[in-house]
């Protein structure tokens, strides 16, 4: 997608605007299922937190991928845009009663993540399947906001209780068909994953009669110039070897695979999506700091907010300009509210458009109404330039509706 196409879409449907190029999809996914999908039985569930667009869930199941959920809403996006009972996993992490019920009701194995909850869940519906968290004791991401695994994590059960789980399962008669682990969010490196994967196959061997193995996600992709690739190609190898050892001692033969799952969300989407803004001002403090003002903010990205995330950001109308220094800020009366800091940039005025890139995952998903503005509109972007609006923008009426207020 160059930049005249962005800045025609900026025009057609106005700023701030969500945009993701499908083709850039279609070959993260194709990625995935290729490279880290080398060992013969693998399934992979797309993580819906990291963009819970029903259109956007539509394209991965498409193209064969589940839906994991960590809500009773994503679960039903899943299932609303045709993914198959079986391929949704609802990722519990502590649940009221009553989404248990709903869960159970809707036929969606849950992923369970506390001993307390097992129980809970085994007595009202003894004889079900059932998927359980571990926390391996690794964790790894990009920041340690996002490291979902090792001492004292929130996360899974600890994997020194896989002898209580396994009671439980038996005093319920519950049949755990699958183990899943999560490291954590945004990794790039081989180390962790490969001994997470050790750990879970670790507890699988003391597990007799499982269907699958969930690896979890947190493929990571760059954000920074510096950063490189995740070596896909290295770990799918690497992994798909560890699953051959382990089919042989788990089964005792080479014909037998059992099922290793993945939940990748922001390798999917992330690198797909921009966030298009206008520049609305610029201001320089006397002690010399240049601000940009955008028409955006944290209330629509707020990852840079909440973990210092670094996002690479262009200049649309004038890519060329001479380097500048900016703070490139939003339209929040937050002091927090910035998207990047002593960036250098091509010289910018209002009127520019930017676009934030790396925008694609954890962006809308995690907007907020905050100053009640409208969550941007989303656009579909193809690779012949056409698009599809897959959500605008709410107007006043629409939002304020909720409320019920007259
Ligand atoms: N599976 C489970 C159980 C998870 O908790 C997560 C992410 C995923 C899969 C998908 O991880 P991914 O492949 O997208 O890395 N808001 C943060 C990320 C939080 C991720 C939480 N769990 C961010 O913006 O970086």
């Amino acid at each position: 997608m160059d930049n005249q196409n962005l800045i025609n879409m900026a025009r057609k449907y106005g700023t701030p605007l969500f945009t993701y190029d499908y083709e850039t999809i279609l070959a993260r996914i194709e990625e995935l299922k290729t490279q880290i999908g080398q060992y013969e039985n693998c399934e992979f569930l797309y993580a819906a937190k990291a963009n819970h667009n029903p259109h956007i869930v539509k394209i991965m199941v498409e193209n064969g991928f589940g839906v994991d959920a960590v809500s009773i809403n994503e679960a039903k996006v899943g299932l609303l845009v045709g993914c198959p009972l079986e391929k949704v996993m609802y990722t519990e992490n502590n649940i009221s009663d009553a989404e248990m019920d709903e869960a159970h009701e809707l036929g969606i194995l849950v992923n369970f993540n506390s001993i307390k909850r097992l129980h809970k869940f085994g007595q009202k519906y003894p004889g079900s399947k059932i998927c359980v968290r571990f926390n391996p004791n690794v964790g790894a991401a990009s920041h340690s906001t996002n490291i979902t695994g090792g001492p004292n994590s929130k996360f899974g059960i600890a994997y020194q209780y896989v002898e209580d789980v396994k009671k439980i399962a038996e005093q319920y008669d519950l049949k755990i068909v699958g183990i899943h682990q999560h490291i954590g969010s945004g990794w790039l490196t081989l180390e962790e994953p490969q001994l997470a994967l050790d750990v879970i196959l670790d507890i699988a061997r003391q597990i007799p009669g499982l269907e699958f193995v969930d690896f979890g996600g947190g493929f990571g992709v760059p954000y920074k110039p510096e950063q490189s690739r995740l070596d896909l190609q290295t770990l799918g190898a690497k992994f798909k070897e560890k699953m051959d050892a382990f089919n042989l001692e788990y089964y005792g033969n080479t014909e037998q695979k059992i099922k290793l799952r993945f939940e990748p969300g922001r390798y999917a989407i992330c690198e797909a999506g921009k966030l298009i803004t206008e520049v609305t001002n610029t201001k320089t403090t006397p002690e010399g700091k240049t601000y940009v003002g955008t028409n955006t903010g944290m209330n629509h990205l707020i990852r840079p907010a909440l973990y210092g995330s670094y996002h690479g950001i262009t200049n649309l109308s004038n890519p060329e300009g001479p380097l500048k220094t900016y703070d490139i800020v939003g339209n929040i009366c937050e002091s927090a509210d910035y998207f990047a800091k002593d960036r250098e940039l091509p010289e910018t005025t209002p009127g520019d458009l930017l676009s934030i890139n790396n925008a694609g995952a954890y962006g809308t998903a995690m907007s907020s109404l905050y100053h009640l503005r409208s969550i941007p509109t989303e656009v579909l972007i193809y690779k012949d330039g056409t698009d599809k609006l897959i959500k605008p923008a709410q107007s006043f009426e629409e939002i304020v509706s909720v409320y019920n207020y007259k």
